[in-house]
C-alpha cells in the first residue's frame, strides 16, 4: 500500500477550535478573500450511488449556514469531464475546491493548477494520489474492509470460501478496503475463490458475474460486495437462481435497500458510514480554509499519498447487522423504521 499511514497524531500550532468558525448571519457578508461571499466549488464523480446526494445536501446546507455558497459540479463518472469542471471552478475563482475524484490517479495536475491559483483543495472521501491537497477527509476505509471480513467470521465461515466483487481499483478506497478484508480472510483460513473489480462501480458487472459463473457461485459460502449497490444486483441475480439468503452477502453504505435486505435476511451486514457527519465536518473545514484560518488537526494523522505528506481525518464506520440495525440506522434517523421494514412490517419493532 503506497499511502502508508505514518500515523503520527498531528500536534501542530493550528489549535484553533471550531467555535471560532461560528455561522455568519443568514445572508450576511463573510470575511472571505475579497470581502465578498465565500465560494466553495464541489466536484462530484457522480450521483448514481444513493449516498452522494446526501453528502451534497448536507455539505451545501452546512456551508450555507456559515454564509458560504457552493457551486456543485457533476462529472457523471467521466474523469476528463471532471478535469474540465475543476478548470471551470478555478476560472471562477473559488476559495476552496472539494473533490470526490472519479479516479484517484488522474487528478494530480488539476489539484496542482488549483493550488497554483491560490485555491485550497480538499480530497473528499477518496484520496487523490501524488497531489498537494490541503486535507483528505474520509472514513477509515481499512476498518470498512475489516468489518466486512469479521461479519463472515461471525457467521462461522472460518475455513470457508468467498467471492470478492469489489469496486474499481482506480478508487483508492477499494485497494485499502480489500487489503484489510483479505487480511481477515487469511487469518481465518477463508479462501477467496475469485475477485472482480467493477469498472466505474457499475453494478451490472457484479450481476453478470453471478449469471455467468454458476459453478463458482454454487461453491462459495459468501460474497463480499464492494458496496450496497453492487450487493443489490448480486442479491437480485441470486434470487433468480433461488439462492438469495443462502449465500452470506455484505456491502457498505447502509443504502435503504440494503437495510431492507438485512431485515429480510438476504444480506447479512452493511457498513454504515455517517456521511452527514463527514459532509458537515468537511464544509466547516472548507469555510475555515476560505477564511484563511488553520483547521483544528488534532484528530488528523499524516499519510503519504505517493508524493506528499498530507493530513487525513478518518471518521469511524459502524458495522450493521439485524441485531443493531434499529439502534444504528433507525434511532440515528438515517432511515425511517417504516421504510426499513417496508416488506416485513410484521417484524417492525
Ligand atoms: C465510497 C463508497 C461508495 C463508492 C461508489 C467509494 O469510494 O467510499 O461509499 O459506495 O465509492 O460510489
Amino acid at each position: 500500500m503506497k499511502n502508508i499511514v505514518r500515523s503520527i497524531a498531528l500536534i501542530i500550532c493550528c489549535m484553533i477550535v471550531m467555535t471560532s468558525c461560528t455561522p455568519a448571519k443568514q445572508g450576511g457578508q463573510t470575511q472571505g478573500k475579497n470581502e465578498d461571499k465565500i465560494r466553495i466549488g464541489m466536484s462530484f464523480d457522480s450521483f448514481i450511488i444513493e449516498r452522494w446526494q446526501r453528502d451534497r445536501d448536507v455539505f451545501v446546507s452546512t456551508a450555507k449556514e456559515y454564509g458560504a455558497e457552493v457551486n456543485v459540479q457533476n462529472a457523471s463518472g467521466d474523469v476528463e469531464e471532471q478535469k474540465k469542471q475543476i478548470e471551470y471552478l478555478i476560472a471562477k475563482e473559488m476559495d476552496v475546491i472539494v473533490i470526490i475524484c472519479a479516479d484517484s490517479e488522474e487528478l494530480k495536475d488539476s489539484v496542482e493548477k488549483a493550488k497554483d491559483a491560490g485555491i485550497r483543495v480538499i480530497a473528499y472521501d477518496r484520496l487523490i494520489k501524488d497531489s498537494p491537497v490541503d486535507l483528505y477527509i474520509s472514513f477509515d476505509n481499512a476498518m470498512v474492509g475489516t468489518m466486512m471480513g469479521e461479519a463472515f467470521v461471525n457467521e462461522n465461515l472460518a475455513g470457508g470460501k468467498v467471492l470478492m466483487l469489489g469496486g474499481p481499483l482506480s478508487d483508492n478506497n477499494v485497494e485499502v478496503l480489500e487489503a484489510a478484508f483479505i487480511e481477515v480472510m487469511e487469518k481465518n483460513n477463508i479462501r477467496i475463490l475469485d475477485t472482480v473489480h467493477a469498472e466505474g462501480w457499475r453494478a451490472e458487472v457484479a450481476a453478470e458475474y453471478v449469471y455467468n459463473n454458476p459453478r463458482l457461485i454454487e461453491s462459495a459460502d459468501a460474497i463480499m460486495c464492494g458496496n450496497d449497490n453492487l450487493a443489490s444486483q448480486v442479491v437480485h441475480a441470486l434470487a433468480e437462481n433461488r439462492l438469495a439468503g443462502n449465500k452470506a452477502v455484505v456491502g457498505q453504505d447502509a443504502d435503504l435497500e440494503a437495510c431492507q435486505r438485512i431485515v429480510e435476511g438476504t444480506q447479512i451486514m452493511t457498513v454504515y458510514k455517517p456521511v452527514d457527519k463527514l459532509a458537515r465536518r468537511a464544509a466547516e473545514y472548507a469555510v475555515m480554509m476560505a477564511k484563511g484560518e488553520e483547521i483544528p488537526l488534532e484528530e488528523a494523522i499524516i499519510i503519504e499519498n505517493g508524493r506528499y505528506e498530507i493530513p487525513y481525518v478518518a471518521l469511524e464506520p459502524v458495522s450493521v447487522t439485524k441485531e443493531n440495525i434499529n439502534e444504528v440506522i433507525i434511532n440515528s434517523g438515517f432511515h425511517l423504521k417504516e421504510d426499513v421494514y417496508l416488506n416485513v412490517p410484521e417484524q417492525m419493532p
